[in-house]
């Protein structure tokens, strides 16, 4: 997919965030690009300063529900006629011992971020089997390292960086690329933080753009299929 310009892509929770950063990168690259979230207003606020309706496309979907994604993907198959790029992005975390998470906290953790990738491949499939386009998630280190309190939330990232490859090995023969990106922290807004200057040791949402972009452009033939990406310098404490 070396010549981006005018390929669709729709991403998960693109209203902020890492999502953001990515769409910005995306649209900036002359792809036309879909976000979602669990609010149209939310969405829309976004889809704004990114670009006007020929490029970017504003959709309510929550992820923990199959028929939303299948509804959002239908729409941007109206629109524009194809979806040649993924990123089940859309995610929660709530961090307590385990002895002290909540049922209520466990569900959503695994709905959002391990049911949701799997409903997003689920209605997307399709469509990119036909385009030969590209499925990426987004885990995170913590598909990789467990610590204390984050029994629901390594449990849903371990879950996403197993399915990804399994997916993988699936649809490599169709063409359909499939990656997992395994971020450590990044500057969002994630569990309800505001990012700030005391961010930038922080990886920011437009470095994990540069390294979607980067992805795509890779040759056909090259298949890097599980990124770990972390600060270079952790922040001193
Ligand atoms: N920030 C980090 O340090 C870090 C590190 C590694 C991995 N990650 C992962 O990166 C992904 C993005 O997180 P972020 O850091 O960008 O967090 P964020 O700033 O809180 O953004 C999360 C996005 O997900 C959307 N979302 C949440 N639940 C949803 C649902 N059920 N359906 C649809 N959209 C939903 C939110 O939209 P609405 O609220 O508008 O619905 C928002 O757009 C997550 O999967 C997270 O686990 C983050």
């Amino acid at each position: 997919m070396q010549d981006l310009k005018g390929k669709v892509a729709y991403i998960t929770g693109g209203s902020k965030g890492i999502g953001y950063g990515v769409a910005q990168k995306l649209v900036a690259a002359g792809m036309k690009v879909a976000i979602s979230g669990r609010t149209l207003k939310t969405v829309e606020n976004a889809a704004q300063y990114l670009g006007d309706s020929k490029c970017v496309l504003a959709l309510e979907s929550d992820v923990t529900k199959l028929g939303d994604e299948k509804i959002a993907i239908k729409n941007i198959l109206d629109k524009w006629g194809q979806v040649d790029v993924v990123l089940a992005n859309a995610g929660v975390g709530h961090f307590a011992a385990v002895d002290e998470l909540s049922e209520e906290q466990w569900h959503q953790m695994v709905n959002t971020n391990l049911n949701g990738v799997f409903h997003t491949l689920k209605a997307s499939v399709e469509a990119l089997k036909k385009s030969k386009g590209y499925y990426i998630t987004l885990a995170s280190l913590a598909g990789a390292n467990f610590f204390a309190t984050g029994a629901g939330y390594n449990a849903t990232k371990f879950g996403v960086v197993g399915f990804t490859q399994a997916a993988m090995l699936d649809l490599r023969k169709y063409d359909v690329k499939v990656s997992t990106i395994m971020p450590g922290s990044v500057a969002t807004f994630f569990n309800n933080h505001e990012p700030s200057e005391k961010d930038a040791w922080k990886i920011q949402p437009e470095d994990i753009g540069k390294l979607v972009l980067d992805l795509l452009k890779m040759h056909p033939r090259t298949l890097p299929s599980k990124i770990e990406v972390r600060p270079t310098r952790p922040d001193k404490k």
